[in-house]
């Protein structure tokens, strides 16, 4: 009896595991290898500067004199009147621990073993009024430019909570009788919290290159960048002495590599490779490097210097030389993949019921024409014209409004980039880091 419906199960289960397949299909080899952070053409005229631009703030070289993987832990608390967050207490990985107000002092407790078994919980020896709030546990990896933060709710009850722990779906929320204790818990066993003395800082940059036509697997090393400061060179001879990327790269976390003069025979892809072994940084950016003649500029697409929405929208870096295109394309994710694909599928089906709708409309037309009076024949008419338009400019829009999307996605990773070349570290981190060493010097 249950024959169909098996089958349409089995099919159910068929159309899972295709659409799982297809979902691992493009993660798993991020996950083996480095992941591709993008991928991009560019091309500049034979003799000029080629810059393969390649930054991680992430990859700045941080000194570790004293061993500690530079972390601190933090407990803030909000209290329920909102208002600005409050420090109760800090500890270094070194070992160091503050409490902020002196009527804290002897009642918050935090282990002392923190970083070495990720145990972060902050105990309140006996809750009071004011301790209700909500608390966040904040974990700064200065080493590794990481930050992660927690949440917990305090709620203080005259008399023991009808429930003492309920999580509200973003956060714990913890309801304690006045007078009890409280443990706010936050654990973290990320080895890059807790590992005291796992390795060196293992921190590598490589350049390679694909002469055209040759797979990914069988690049030539073109360059090895030590955080230590070794560096050595490989490569074609032809090559070598050409491209360089500046000596101060893990300082400014900028290992773009320059190529000058260019020649038609450094055509090719190129990749640069991030390796940030402890922090856990795998990057990969790619570039097709594509060399034209050095008088034929041909002109970019779109009206040259003029604020299409290819050409100069987002303010392209004025450092790079002149009379070449670059064009970012992102790998995309396989669910944005997928979705891309959904809407090709979607605008080819509308584009069909457009152009299906005009025919019918037209052989109603012919069908009908005579039944109609002449006002009505005009307006229907006039209709048939639009459509017509509306359907040509719709398959117009289809060719060039894909087109647009991603080429406005495009610009906005350009822009990303062309912001990230002007102030070579984010904003976001240079404050972190300037907070963290102005507390470190306090
Ligand atoms: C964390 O440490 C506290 C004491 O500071 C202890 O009560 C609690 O059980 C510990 N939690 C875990 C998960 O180890
Ligand atoms: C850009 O377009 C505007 C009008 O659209 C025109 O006035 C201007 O001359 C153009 N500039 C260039 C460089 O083509």
């Amino acid at each position: 009896m249950a024959l169909p419906s098996r089958i349409l199960l089995w099919k159910l289960v068929l159309l899972q595991s295709s659409a799982v397949l297809l979902h691992s299909g493009s993660s798993v080899p991020a996950a083996a290898g480095s992941s591709v952070v993008s991928e991009s053409a560019v091309s500049w005229a034979a003799g000029a500067r080629a810059v393969l631009r390649c930054q991680s703030p992430r990859m700045v070289w941080t000194q570790d004199r004293l061993h500690d993987r530079q972390r601190v832990l933090h407990w803030d608390l909000r209290g329920p009147g909102g208002g600005p967050a409050r420090r109760l207490l800090d500890l270094y990985s070194a070992g160091e621990q503050r409490v902020y107000e002196v009527r804290d002092r002897g009642r918050l407790e935090l282990s002392a073993s923190a970083f070495d078994d990720g145990n972060f919980s902050l105990l309140i020896r006996a809750v009071e009024e004011t301790d209700a709030g909500l608390y966040t546990c904040n974990l700064h990896h200065h080493y590794c430019h990481l930050y992660e933060s927690l949440a917990v709710r305090l709620e203080v009850t005259d008399g023991p909570p009808a429930t003492p722990a309920y999580w509200d779906g973003e956060k714990e929320v913890l309801a304690v009788a006045r007078g009890a204790p409280a443990l706010l818990t936050c654990v973290n066993r990320g080895h890059v919290w807790t590992d005291r003395h796992v390795e060196e800082a293992q921190q590598v940059v490589h350049w390679d290159r694909q002469p055209p036509g040759v797979p990914h697997d069988r690049a030539d090393r073109l360059l090895d960048l030590y955080g230590s400061g070794e560096r050595r060179a490989y490569g074609p001879l032809f090559l070598r002495d050409r491209v360089a990327v500046g000596a101060d790269a893990f300082e400014r976390g900028d290992f773009s590599l320059r190529i000058e003069p260019l020649e038609v025979a450094d055509e090719g892809t190129y990749s640069c490779h991030l390796h940030h072994h402890y922090c856990g940084l795998h990057e990969r950016r790619v570039f097709h490097l594509t060399v034209a003649e050095p008088h034929a500029e041909p002109p970019p697409r779109g009206s040259p210097g003029n604020g299409s929405s290819h050409s100069g929208a987002p303010g392209p870096d004025p450092t790079l030389a002149r009379g070449h295109n670059v064009i970012n394309v992102i790998v995309p994710e396989s669910r944005a993949h997928f979705f891309q694909q959904l809407g090709y599928v979607l605008a080819t089906l509308l584009l069909f019921i457009l152009l299906l709708v005009t025919v019918l409309l037209a052989a109603r037309r012919r069908r009908g024409g005579y039944e109609y009076s002449d006002q009505k024949s005009g307006n229907s008419k006039g209709k048939d014209v639009n459509l017509a338009e509306f359907a040509v400019a719709a398959g117009d829009q289809m060719l060039y409004g894909s087109e647009d999307i991603q080429l406005d996605y495009k610009n906005n990773i350009l822009k990303e980039r062309a912001e990230l070349a002007h102030s070579p570290l984010p904003a976001k981190y240079i404050d972190l880091d300037k907070g963290f060493r102005k507390e470190n010097c306090k």
